[in-house]
């Protein structure tokens, strides 16, 4: 098989391409990413010289682009994890999130309609669904979407979208959508990393409102497993929700990490909630379950152990991101051909 894999520099994607090289080595990849402030080829560099993996710089948005892309690669199926993704962003400035979540989207499906693409697996979120009082039952994939701020907006809509085009054309897409991922690799604007390497450098820990707030957290390797399974045995039109299957209160979090760092709880700071901010996300997980076989195996200790010593392990990567070191060099030096074909640079 030839896969897309769009955004596949960021976090999720960035797992997930060294998880589909571990065990489909016979599929080729290209990855099609514009390397925003969330894209980072260093997310790649173990997988430099490996030949069956290609790079190509560029945007989703860019009709020509990834229409030569899925012709020129012959790609049978598309993973689209390309979006804006960081909630917070998206209340500061809506605009791009509408841009790259909705008109990426939009431009990815006819492009992929067209060159009549096998599979296109859209990467959502529980967030599309709204958010849950205490007592409520999970979020089922038969939940109404109900999104509430912008960038929960903007993926509900690429869903409605995806959906749309299944009822339509009788195009061959299905959507995941996941709770909260943590792990190797997560750009530190999100809540693990950002408390990790803050607790890291005796910096203050930001808790939004009074930290009572819950998400389900799911090992990004556990997600990685979790699409495998619905891009190779998913129903096409089918909507199937993965998750941790582990509630915890941000507080909690942040109490987890500092343990396991040794920190004292005194770096904490309680600072002013988001707007809008979201009480609590559950999943409900049993379609993936009984179709597809789809078991989160990381316990949340576990997990956070794992990624607590990627970051110590890893202070380079994440030290570049800060310093900014890490944007700007591939544009410098390749970005002029915009579409560079090849190993990863
Ligand atoms: P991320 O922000 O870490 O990475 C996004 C990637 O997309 C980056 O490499 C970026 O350069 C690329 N990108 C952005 N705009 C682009 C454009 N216009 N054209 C091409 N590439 C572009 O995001 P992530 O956390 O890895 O999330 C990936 C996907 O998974 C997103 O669709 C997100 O909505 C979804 N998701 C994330 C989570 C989570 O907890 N992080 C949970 C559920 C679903
Ligand atoms: P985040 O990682 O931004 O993911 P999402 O908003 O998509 O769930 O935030 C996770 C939770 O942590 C969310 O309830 C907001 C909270 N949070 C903080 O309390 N402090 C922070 O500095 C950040 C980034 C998030």
């Amino acid at each position: 098989m030839n896969l897309l894999v769009t955004g596949g520099c960021g976090f999720i994607g960035s797992n997930f391409v060294r998880w589909q090289r571990q065990h489909h080595p016979e599929d080729r990849i290209v990855v099609l990413d514009a390397l925003t402030y969330a894209g980072n080829l260093h997310n790649l560099d173990d997988l430099q010289a490996d030949p069956g993996l290609y790079f190509v710089y560029g945007d989703v948005c860019n009709g020509p682009l990834v229409e030569s892309v899925l012709r020129d690669h012959a790609i049978d199926a598309v993973v689209h994890f390309a979006a804006e993704s960081h909630v917070d962003r998206s209340i500061w400035g809506p605009s791009v999130f509408v841009q790259t979540n909705i008109v990426g989207t939009a431009n990815l499906l006819e492009a992929s309609r067209t060159a009549k693409v096998e599979r296109f697996l859209h990467i959502s979120t529980d967030e599309v669904y709204g958010d849950l009082g205490p007592d409520d039952p999970p979020f089922s994939e038969e939940t109404p979407l109900r999104p509430r701020s912008p960038y929960a907006a903007s993926k509900a809509a690429a869903d409605h979208l995806v959906l749309a085009y299944v009822h339509t054309y009788g195009f061959p897409a299905l959507i995941s959508r996941c709770s909260n991922n943590y792990g190797p690799y997560q750009f530190p604007e999100k809540l693990i990393p950002l408390m990790i390497i803050s607790a890291l450098q005796d910096q203050p820990l930001p808790v939004y409102g009074d930290g009572s707030h819950v998400r389900d957290w799911i090992y990004v390797l556990d997600h990685c497993a979790g699409l495998d399974l619905i891009l190779r045995r998913g129903r096409p039109g089918q909507v199937y929700n993965l998750g941790g299957m582990c509630e915890r209160r941000n507080i909690d979090i942040v109490h987890a990490i500092l343990e396991i760092l040794g920190k004292p709880a005194s770096l904490i700071r309680f600072v002013a909630d988001r707007p809008g901010h979201d009480r609590r996300y559950a999943m409900d997980i049993r379609r993936a379950r009984t179709e597809l076989g789809f078991e989160p195996c990381c316990p949340l200790e576990e997990g956070l152990r794992q990624t607590v010593r990627w970051f110590i392990d890893n202070q380079a990567w994440w030290q570049q991101i800060q310093t900014g070191e890490y944007r700007g060099w591939y544009q410098r030096n390749y970005g002029a051909r915009l579409a560079v074909e090849g190993a990863v640079a």
